[in-house]
């Protein structure tokens, strides 16, 4: 096949191709997440079981993701489409992209109205509405948010307005500028708070609560979980690095560059537990909390603490350009795929999937509310769709991903692409992808259905 060039536009470097996906990669899953479900899960063995997930099967798949992608040069579903008939396979594959484009959807849905939260939350931080704040305190503070629809909505509506703001842009002028300027700030604000959190007691107390492994802890809907959210942290199965890859230089390496995306993704997730446990701790508070962690426990601690204020509103600061380079990710493999489909422009494109997201938010919101006693599987809105997505259909994708590059298309083109300077390195990654990712995940999806069967 000659060689392929993106409509959509092409990332001025390695260097960009990184910060951006590290963009989508780094986001509320590590920052909000992460540290919730550690926390309710027990903590270390349940990291650690993570970290086994990242390795053995998140950063083989990413590999495949970001080839397919830039084999293809298109939107997820005509880039899984270009390779399979370049294969000599059928075009159904591209049903993979479809998944992936509703997945995206679904995510983006319920993360916006995370991030919306984020957002009240800098704005209370920048008014000084936590100084001083107590436990109770700050517990029916998050309570009235999540009771009063019309704010969510407010900060909700602001969030996807400034998602679309970059994705209408496009591959240079929108997401590659936003990239440059965001990510630098973020690493900057992360290492601010590092700092800070070394200054706070118990920082042994959640360092031993973040990498003390007792396995009694662990059941097999704790392995669900760590898995689930391996793909999810690394924005895998849906097509978010598919779509990136498209846009990457040709001559850059896919392995080591994917290796740092992986290593930075895993770093910050490490690094908000480390910064959040300890305050957790200090304060006496539980950890395993559930999604009001990090809105809950942090006011209170930032509330008392010398300068906590500055720090408090340059965290949620952190948060929230976190998930705002993340929700770009979600929207841009259908965005590039209304254009290419129908030739549209990015603004109607934007505008069309931006109010669609927006729509079914509103649903996401009110399970908070007003729809608290719609339920889909004994779960409201909010929690189904995280459900389905996270544990369900991105695990699901990635191993579809997996047995089609690993299977499927013709070795030749896989080698090609990802053009791995050792053959021992390819032939040890080859191996993974096409065994040992497939298997772990296959295994623990069935011991999950087994034991909820059974
Ligand atoms: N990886 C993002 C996070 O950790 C979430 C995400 C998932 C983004 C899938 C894009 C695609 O918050
Ligand atoms: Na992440």
């Amino acid at each position: 096949m000659q060689e392929r060039q993106s409509i959509h536009g092409t990332w001025a470097s390695r260097w960009v191709f990184i910060l951006a996906a590290t963009g989508s990669a780094v986001g509320l899953g590590n920052i909000w997440k992460f540290p919730y479900i550690t926390g309710e899960h027990g903590g270390g063995a349940f990291v650690l079981v993570y970290l086994v997930c990242i390795l053995l099967v998140g950063i083989p798949i990413m590999m495949g993701e970001v080839l397919v992608g830039r084999r293809g040069r298109c939107s997820p579903i005509n880039s899984v489409k270009e390779t399979a008939l370049e294969s000599g396979l059928s075009s159904r594959w591209q049903l993979l992209g479809w998944m992936g484009a509703l997945a995206g959807f679904m995510i983006f849905t319920f993360y916006s109205v995370i991030a919306g939260w984020v957002l009240h939350y800098i704005a209370g931080m920048a008014n000084g509405d936590y100084t001083d704040i107590g436990r109770d305190q700050a517990g029916s503070h998050f309570e009235a948010l999540l009771a009063a629809p019309q704010t969510m909505l407010i900060y909700h509506s602001i969030f996807v307005v400034l998602v679309m703001l970059v994705v209408v842009g496009g591959v240079n002028k929108g997401l590659e500028r936003a990239t440059r300027i965001m990510m630098p700030a973020l690493f900057v604000l992360l290492l601010l708070l590092l700092g800070y959190s070394f200054t706070t007691g118990s920082f042994g107390e959640g360092l031993s609560f973040l990498f003390s492994f007792s396995l009694e802890a662990l059941t097999w809907d704790s392995v669900l979980v760590a898995l689930g959210h391996s793909f999810f942290t690394l924005s895998l199965g849906m097509g978010a690095i598919l779509a990136y890859g498209a846009y990457m230089p040709k001559n850059a390496s896919i392995g080591g560059t994917v290796l740092t995306i992986g290593i930075l993704d895993t770093v910050v997730a490490l690094v908000a537990g480390m910064a959040i446990f300890p305050i957790v701790f200090a304060n006496d508070m539980d950890p395993g909390a559930g999604p009001g962690l990090i809105f809950i426990t942090l006011p209170v601690a930032f509330g008392q603490m010398p300068g906590g204020q500055i720090f408090g509103f340059l965290f949620f600061l952190l948060v929230g350009v976190a998930a705002w380079t993340s929700a770009i990710s979600l929207m841009e493999p259908a965005t590039a795929w209304l254009v290419e489909r129908f030739g549209l422009e990015r603004l109607p494109a934007c505008l069309l999937l931006g109010f669609a997201g927006w729509a079914v938010g509103i649903a996401c919101l009110g399970s908070f509310n007003f729809l608290s006693d719609f339920t889909l599987l004994g779960m409201n809105t909010f929690d189904f769709l995280d459900f389905v997505t996270a544990n369900i259909m991105l695990p699901l994708g990635g191993l579809l991903l997996a047995i089609y590059v690993g299977w499927f298309l013709k070795t030749r083109v896989v080698e090609s692409e990802l053009a791995i300077a050792k053959q021992l390195h390819f032939r040890l990654w080859y191996l993974v992808l096409r065994l040992v990712s497939p298997v772990a995940v296959a295994i623990i999806f069935a011991l999950n259905l087994y034991q909820k069967l059974a």
